[in-house]
């Protein structure tokens, strides 16, 4: 058996004509297999897009009837044969098969997927196999144009793309959501009753799973003036809800010499480019989307595009919902954080679209996000969109070394052990913002998903990390 890399043709490619007329071979997992008298028609995917070839076995194929018995659903094959128009149907290419053979076999009495719809519950359950649902590899296509748009709206900006370290030792957010990473044999000390001596363990301290790479992304922003990351992301927050993850992808532009309305005309543009993309570049994809997951999902992002970002004050907020008439489960009131509830009002109803917030209470916001001159609101804006809510939390930073100092007090952090993120504010401190996207929270707006373990290829959430 060879497989040579040149010699495939990927479905999508034939699809597209490459290799009419000619003798081709491909490769792929059977979606359907159907027959008539004299005539086999086997749907083969290989995930290069949406679409299945449709292979024909003819009366005069070569492949020896009990082979393509062997091709149920699931089962992996090597087709040879010519490439042809399709004389009717909706197939507008086919494949006249010559030789074919099952590499893999997938037995239709132990084979999960089989033709009927599944619900992405169970298939959660099978996330080995997910993949080769129509749902999931659009899905898989979809992160993947997204993530090269990440790359090509920053790096048209002049950003650098930094990586920041995975294991730190500081909570960047200051919320407390740390996993802890240790090689101490905590069983054997809790055996014998031994205190955890931290100075033992394997960096000589206690180290994190990062929250942010932020503060790191910081560092380089005030020496490179632009640069974002784009990494994995760890928070141990107790919330089962759609919307949240233990461990997902984060992006954070960081940009030295640029004020809180910078920051925000930058996370507009970003957004509507990722969007552009997945219209432009996932056309297929999106429109099945648009057809089995969320109707009208086009309409409604292509109106995004069109319109402009509501932008309001947190203190506007508050005083739009109290005057909304609304009950609430949680009653707004200035000093708490919008609920959920709250979000999907402001960008639902009042708005129908997109909604910055910006200056919160200091009291519910990060310590290094920037003091207003009123003493009580921090420079912060989260951008807010229909159905999801919170899509991007980002601020200006505080850059006066006084008053960083006292905020970190204030959140009940040790600021010896922000020595060096203080430092930036005593040497060289510039004016400086930055804010991070939820690429899984895109990828669920985008597509229209219910929920965010159904948006990345393998979710840890609480209780869930099997695959
Ligand atoms: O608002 P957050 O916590 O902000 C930060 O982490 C800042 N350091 C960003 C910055 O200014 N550089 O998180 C940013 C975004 C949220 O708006 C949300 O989209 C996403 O990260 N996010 C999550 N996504 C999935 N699961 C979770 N548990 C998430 N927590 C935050
Ligand atoms: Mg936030």
């Amino acid at each position: 058996m060879q497989f040579s890399f040149e010699q495939t043709v990927r479905v999508a490619d034939a699809l597209a004509g490459s290799g009419l007329g000619e003798d081709i071979s491909v490769h792929g997992w059977v979606r359907t297999k159907r027959s008539s008298k004299s005539v086999t028609f086997v749907e083969l995917n290989d995930g290069s897009c949406m679409n299945s070839l449709q292979v024909i076995f003819a009366e005069d194929t070569m492949v020896p009837a009990p082979e393509i018995e062997r091709m149920q659903t699931g089962a992996s094959l090597e087709v040879t044969g010519k490439l042809a128009e399709s004389p009717g149907g909706r197939q507008t290419l086919e494949l006249q098969a010559a030789h074919a053979r099952v590499l893999g076999e997938a037995p239709a009495d132990r084979y999960p997927l089989q033709k009927k719809r599944h619900s992405f519950e169970y298939l959660r359950e099978i996330a080995h196999l997910r993949a080769r649902t129509n749902t999931f590899g659009a899905i898989a296509r979809l992160r993947n144009t997204l993530s090269m748009a990440v790359h090509r709206f920053f790096q048209e900006y002049g950003f650098y793309y930094l990586h920041t370290p995975i294991i730190t030792a500081s909570d960047a957010e200051g919320a407390g959501e740390l996993f802890q990473v240790t090689t101490l044999p905590l069983d054997e000390l809790a055996a014998e009753q031994r205190e955890i001596d931290y100075a033992e363990d394997f960096f000589g301290r206690r180290a994190y799973l990062t929250v942010s790479g932020q503060l790191n992304a910081e560092i380089y922003a005030c020496a490179l003036e632009r640069v974002y990351t784009f990494g994995p992301t760890f928070r141990a927050e107790n919330s089962n809800t759609s919307r949240h993850l233990a461990e997902f992808w984060m992006i954070e532009p960081e940009m030295a010499f640029c004020d809180l309305d910078g920051n925000i005309e930058i996370a507009e543009r970003f957004l509507r480019a990722l969007i552009e993309a997945a219209l432009r570049e996932a056309t297929e994809d999106m429109q099945f989307f648009d057809k089995r997951i969320q109707p009208g999902l086009i309409a409604e992002l292509e109106r995004l595009l069109a319109a402009e970002f509501a932008r309001m004050t947190y203190t506007e907020a508050i005083d739009a919902l109290r005057r909304s008439g609304r009950t609430f489960e949680y009653t707004p009131s200035w000093g708490s954080d919008l609920q959920s509830e709250h979000e999907r009002y402001l960008t639902e109803e009042l708005y129908n679209g997109p909604v910055i917030v910006t200056d919160y209470p200091k009291e519910i916001k990060a310590f290094y996000m920037k003091l207003n001159d009123d003493g009580k609101t921090v420079r912060a804006m989260d951008v807010l969109v229909p159905h999801l809510g919170e899509i991007i939390g980002g601020s200006q930073r505080e850059d006066d070394l006084e008053l960083l100092k006292q905020r970190i007090g204030e959140a009940g952090l040790d600021p010896r052990a922000y020595w060096w993120y203080l430092d930036l504010r005593r040497f060289g401190s510039v004016p400086h913002s930055g804010f991070g996207l939820g690429f899984e929270r895109v990828v669920r707006y985008i597509s229209g998903m219910q929920n965010i373990r159904d948006v990345i290829p393998f979710p840890r959430a609480v209780r869930s990390a099997e695959f």
